[in-house]
């Protein structure tokens, strides 16, 4: 997967990715509308990890991962970290291993999801990778965000509905649909790929073994962005002056909370304001806060006079766990901000598009910017980025 994530491009150039369509058609017919499905979205595409690669990435303490089974008895779900022996024990079919954030451990997987990069990165949440032998599957059930569902080695039967009705299986330790009602269906092969909006119920089932790859999208909800937003404001809000009565009246009541007193306080409360620069840093902060889950990893030890070195040589990569965003002169590197010298702006509006900086990026004139390879030295050390 070379440098052909569709930012590239103009925005009107046909994508293979999106069967032959342009990104702004994409956006304009299908995201967060209609479901499509792309034969050969990726030719020769046949996966990125091996099923034992990802049960090794399932038996770590740092990656989310389920195994879901399947029986008469009903629906049965494990979460990780797995003990290696479990996977010797699993019947030869009707289960599924579901990994997520395999774009934090395997470049590779970062890769791919950057010819996603038509929806801004903030929209992204990450790469879930399935394994299931054959007949298994998670069942008929809605997911609430977007995902393109792309076909890794093997096959899968993907049967999709827009039915209204979403019931849901009481008692079921997973979501699945009561009454589903498939209105289409295909057998994808590798590299095929299927988009589904939110809320558009659908079905997977493993035709022999296969790996499915979802490049899953998130939106937060009202209720999170609200009580988020509060506790960031927390922080900013500086309300000056105190409660004060010299007009205060005999009550009838000393207990009572009168409307006098609530006028007064709701008055001084209306004072809390925010202007849209605390939205973006909000925004900022909290859309590029890793999950709670996630260890950046220790680098070795590095001079900085050998760290240039490298850099001139190498270039430099985010880490796959690591989330860069921006707004204006305003950068946010894994929940924390910083404001970019008019100097280095083109720079980190580079890294954070692209996620890399390749050697080419480091030039005679930044080598001697101290304050410019310091950052990345810091970067570097935190696990934030990587040598290329
Ligand atoms: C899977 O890969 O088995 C599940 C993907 C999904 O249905 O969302
Ligand atoms: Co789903």
């Amino acid at each position: 997967m070379k440098n052909n994530s569709a930012h590239n491009h103009p925005p009107s150039q046909p994508l293979a990715l999106l069967g032959g369509i342009s990104a702004e058609h994409f956006l304009a017919e299908y995201w967060q509308k209609k479901p499509l499905l792309i034969r050969q979205a990726i030719p020769g595409f046949n996966g990125l990890l091996s099923p034992d690669e990802l049960a090794g990435l399932a038996c770590e303490g740092d990656v989310q991962s389920r195994l879901i089974s399947h029986k008469k008895s009903g629906w049965k779900v494990e979460d990780g970290p797995f003990d290696e022996k479990r996977f010797a024990k699993l019947p030869a079919q009707d289960w599924t291993l579901l990994v997520q954030g395999v774009n934090h451990h395997l470049p590779e997987a970062d890769q791919l999801l950057q010819q996603f990069s038509f929806i801004p990165h903030t929209r992204l949440d990450d790469l879930m990778v399935s394994f299931a032998p054959d007949a298994g599957g998670v069942g008929a059930h809605f997911d609430s965000y977007d995902v393109f569902l792309l076909q890794g080695e093997g096959k899968r039967q993907w049967r999709i509905s827009e039915q209204k009705d979403l019931t849901l299986i009481e008692d079921a330790p997973l979501r699945i649909l009561k009454n589903f009602q498939a209105e289409q269906e295909w057998v994808l092969e590798p590299g095929d790929m299927l988009y589904l909006p939110p809320h558009v119920a659908h079905w997977g089932v493993a035709v022999g073994a296969c790996m499915t790859y979802s490049i899953g999208f998130r939106a937060p909800s009202a209720q999170e962005l609200a009580s988020e937003f509060l506790s960031f404001l927390q922080d900013k809000v500086k309300l000056t002056g105190m409660y004060a009565d010299p007009d205060l009246l005999l009550q009838q009541h000393p207990a009572e909370i009168e409307p006098h007193m609530l006028h007064k306080v709701g008055d001084m409360l209306n004072g809390i304001r925010w202007e849209s620069q605390d939205v973006a840093e909000f925004l900022g902060r909290y859309l590029s806060e890793p999950k709670s889950h996630i260890v950046f990893d220790n680098p070795a030890n590095i001079t900085l006079k050998s760290f240039k070195q490298r850099l001139i040589k190498k270039g430099i990569v985010l880490s796959g766990k690591s989330q860069m965003l921006f707004h204006g002169d305003y950068f946010f590197l894994n929940g924390e901000q910083l404001m970019a010298l008019p100097a280095h702006h083109a720079l980190w509006v580079e890294l954070a598009d692209k996620r890399q900086l390749p050697a080419a990026s480091f030039t005679e004139v930044l080598m001697n910017d101290n304050e410019l390879v310091e950052q990345l030295l810091d970067w570097y050390q935190a696990g934030y980025v990587q040598f290329a």
